[in-house]
């Protein structure tokens, strides 16, 4: 009887985790375990690397803003294989190469940054600290970076705007095409007065995929909200229209005068036609392993998209995000064409473990990171970044895949 009492409520305790964080039961990257509060202690834990972050940033949240942040679509083999196809490429360093005069700063469409790490657009970051987007633009000012304001942000286009004015920090716009495009030109206008300088139009959202452990959370609920978009709008989760086509980046390109990066491109020929269509530039994402769940990893994806774009206009710049979580992951994008990276939940993580401050020490250990990647491999600049450095060889890969 004492034993049976002791089984069934060691089988409530599991059952009772299970709803309460579906993550400490789905414990599917062992070495990105969910670490506890306990210990993230600063005394157990020192946060030197953007793993650490990954680690020890979901820790730091209440349930519900972890589940969101952390979630993924379908069996998760996305969000994994982002970080996991990194580690598949190797990096053969070119030694003896004087790397005295090292450089690691870049531009992209007219906008000089330090290097070529930004931050990627994440919805309502007033969950992970209470001064969300406003935290995220205060630890990167003092970068001459790029950081992506969520079309679903949790903070007015207009603050982030007066936050980052002059500071050293540039904003972009990511809009939607909303069924009812006066929604979408609403924030295109406030984002054009507010002094964003380029919209990111995410188009692999035609409907926003389902989140499995936050349906399994029951009382899932979220301590902030969208500002920027009237919530009936956004609907449940009903994002963008589901008749658009090329046509409507177009549409969206003849809107405005700023230039249009499409996100959320994982092949050479959706690429090719979004260039054409108008965008300025392409940004190859699977947001984050949170809708096609079992894609390519976008550094997979990546060397075909550079091949097309190149093909058709050699200096139309590739970006990649998903996965990022070092310097040589940076180094190893880079060689494979991309012009920058962009980092999403590691800036949550950073926001979620030190506000501004968490933010600024999180880009700067991927900042020194890669600075040292290079120095390593023998690269002064970021375009002496070459494909020749990585194994296995573009060729051979673009060899099996058509381009
Ligand atoms: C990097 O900075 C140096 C020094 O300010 C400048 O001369 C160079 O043009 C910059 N590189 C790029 C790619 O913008
Ligand atoms: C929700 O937000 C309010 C106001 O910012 C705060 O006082 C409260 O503690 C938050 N609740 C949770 C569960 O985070
Ligand atoms: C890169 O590292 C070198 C060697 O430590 C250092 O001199 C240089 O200032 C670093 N560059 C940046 C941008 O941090």
């Amino acid at each position: 009887m004492h034993l049976l009492s002791t089984v069934f409520s060691l089988f409530i305790f599991v059952y009772l985790s299970g709803i309460l964080n579906c993550y400490d039961i789905w414990n599917d990257v062992p070495c990105f375990k969910q670490f506890t509060p306990e210990e993230c202690k600063p005394e157990n834990v020192e946060l030197l690397t953007v793993d650490d972050y990954d680690k020890c940033g979901p820790a730091a949240l209440e349930k519900n803003a972890r589940n969101y942040f952390l979630g993924a679509s379908g069996r998760r083999l996305t969000y994994k294989d982002n970080k996991d196809a990194f580690s598949r490429i190797k990096i053969v360093p070119k030694v003896l190469r004087d790397v005295s005069r090292n450089q690691i700063n870049s531009s992209t469409l007219g906008i000089e940054v330090d290097f070529p790490i930004g931050a990627s657009p994440v919805a309502l970051q007033r969950l992970a600290h209470p001064d969300g987007e406003l935290a995220t633009v205060k630890g990167l000012s003092n970068f001459k970076t790029i950081m992506i304001l969520s079309n679903f942000a949790s903070t007015l286009i207009e603050d982030v705007g007066k936050a980052a004015e002059g500071t050293l920090l540039q904003l972009w716009m990511q809009v939607y095409l909303y069924k009812d495009r006066r929604v979408t030109l609403d924030i295109v206008r406030r984002a054009e007065r507010s002094g964003f300088k380029a919209f990111v139009t995410t188009v692999d959202a035609p409907v926003h995929a389902f989140i499995t452990c936050n349906a399994r959370a029951k009382s899932f609920s979220l301590n902030a909200s969208v500002v920027n978009v009237d919530a009936s709008v956004v609907g449940n989760g009903d994002v963008s229209d589901l008749s658009l086509t090329f046509e409507d980046i177009t549409w969206l390109k003849s809107q405005t005068k700023l230039p249009i990066i499409v996100k959320g491109i994982l092949n050479g020929n959706d690429a090719k036609r979004a260039i054409l269509a108008g965008a300025s530039a392409i940004m190859v994402s699977n947001h984050g392993g949170r809708q096609m769940d079992g894609t390519l990893a976008t550094i997979d994806a990546l060397p075909k998209v550079v091949a097309a774009v190149n093909k058709l206009y050699p200096r139309r710049q590739v970006f990649l995000d998903g996965g990022v979580r070092s310097g040589t992951d940076v180094y190893k994008a880079l060689a494979r064409g991309a012009r920058m990276v962009f980092v999403g939940r590691p800036t949550i993580w950073g926001l979620a473990l030190g506000g501004s401050e968490g933010v600024r020490k999180m880009m700067t250990l991927l900042r020194n990171d890669f600075n040292q990647t290079m120095l390593i491999a023998g690269a002064s600049k970021p375009s002496e970044i070459k494909e020749d450095t990585l194994l296995p060889a573009l060729n051979k890969l673009l060899g099996i895949i058509d381009v």
